[in-house]
């Protein structure tokens, strides 16, 4: 029987029917969207902060409510994938406090520090860039809650890469000091950009079985390329340099060779030790800490009403 059901369950995914929640799934698959979108939600919301310690520093009122809506909408992504996640019969609650204790992961591009006004505008062009990359595929896979989820957020991505890298046209156009600014923080950011896609193929150990269940429809180093292949002349575009002295044209592939990443650096950062780390689950305690009397006036109110409801 199990055998039958994982057999039709396959060939919908063969198939490109969409699995939808009330439908029977293998427990590895939903565990596997579990961690994968639990994970990917995380990654919005503590992507707010690095961008949120900006807010009250841009430097026009035009710049401050563009990166405020893009801010707001970051945690708008982490609602729709929560709920998304919980289709899949785990509550929100449990994910975020699995993230308060330590033990849920995000995406180790948000423990690196926006120290300047240029790492706003170099987030929205590589961050986000990258990662309509990975969820443009992400929309084309097999769960239905999550890819629908993907699909809106994509658009409102391709808004924020946008903004970021109108920002950097400024700064490209502006004094030395400004590009110089510019330079700096692509520098800063290229090589954690492009950690984002996670390990290389050969050294991921879920890849095999996600690309199987349609969950992946790209490879992460087949996503990385896409991602390089499309930025290099954006960055020729800016005036910039991508620091990377391996990066060249190769006719032959089709596609940008590029040089090794530190995969050393991204285990540390994984592992809690990035610069940032502590820092981002500290705010994050807090919020949640600092909003305690919220809740509980709102379940008091909740209580208050139902009693009299009752009556
Ligand atoms: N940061 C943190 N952890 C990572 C990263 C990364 N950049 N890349 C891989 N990992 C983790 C995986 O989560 C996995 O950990 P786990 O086994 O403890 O869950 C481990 O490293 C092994 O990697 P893979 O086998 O390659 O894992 P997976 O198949 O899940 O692929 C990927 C990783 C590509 C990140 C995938 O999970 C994914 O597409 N996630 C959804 C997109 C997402 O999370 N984006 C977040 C940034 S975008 C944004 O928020 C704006």
């Amino acid at each position: 029987e199990q055998a039958k059901l994982e057999a039709r369950f396959q060939q919908m995914v063969d198939d490109d029917i969409k699995i939808e929640p009330q439908d029977w799934m293998p427990d590895a698959y939903r565990k596997t969207l579990v961690r994968q979108m639990s994970q990917h939600a995380h990654s919005e919301v503590i992507g707010m902060q690095p961008e949120g310690n900006w807010l009250t520093r841009a430097p026009s009122l035009r710049r401050k409510v563009i990166l405020l809506a893009k801010i707001q909408d970051e945690g708008g992504h982490g609602l729709y994938i929560y709920s998304a996640a919980e289709t899949l019969g785990t509550s929100r609650e449990d994910m975020c406090k699995a993230l308060r204790d330590g033990k849920a992961k995000y995406s180790s591009i948000f423990n690196y520090p926006a120290l300047t006004w240029a790492d706003i505008g170099t987030i929205g062009w590589l961050v986000d860039g990258a990662a309509i990359t990975n969820q443009v595929a992400l929309s084309k896979g097999s769960y239905g809650p999550y890819c629908r989820a993907m699909i809106r957020i994509c658009k409102e991505e391709s808004f924020h890469q946008r903004q970021g890298y109108e920002l950097l046209l400024s700064l490209s156009k502006g004094t030395a000091e400004q590009k110089a600014m510019l330079q700096d923080s692509v520098n800063r950011f290229w090589w954690p950009s492009l950690m984002m896609f996670g390990p290389n193929d050969a050294d991921s150990p879920h890849s095999a079985q996600s690309m199987k269940w349609k969950i992946k429809k790209k490879s992460n180093d087949q996503l990385r390329q896409e991602f390089i292949d499309a930025t290099v002349p954006q960055a020729e575009f800016l005036g910039i340099t991508l620091p990377d002295p391996d990066l060249k044209w190769n006719e032959e592939r089709g596609h940008y060779d590029y040089g090794e990443i530190d995969w050393e650096e991204f285990a540390h950062v994984i592992k809690g030790n990035g610069p940032c780390n502590k820092q981002r689950a500290a705010a994050y305690i807090k919020a949640h800490e600092d909003g305690t009397w919220v809740r509980e006036a709102a379940n008091a109110y909740a209580a208050k009403h139902a009693a009299q409801a009752a009556e």
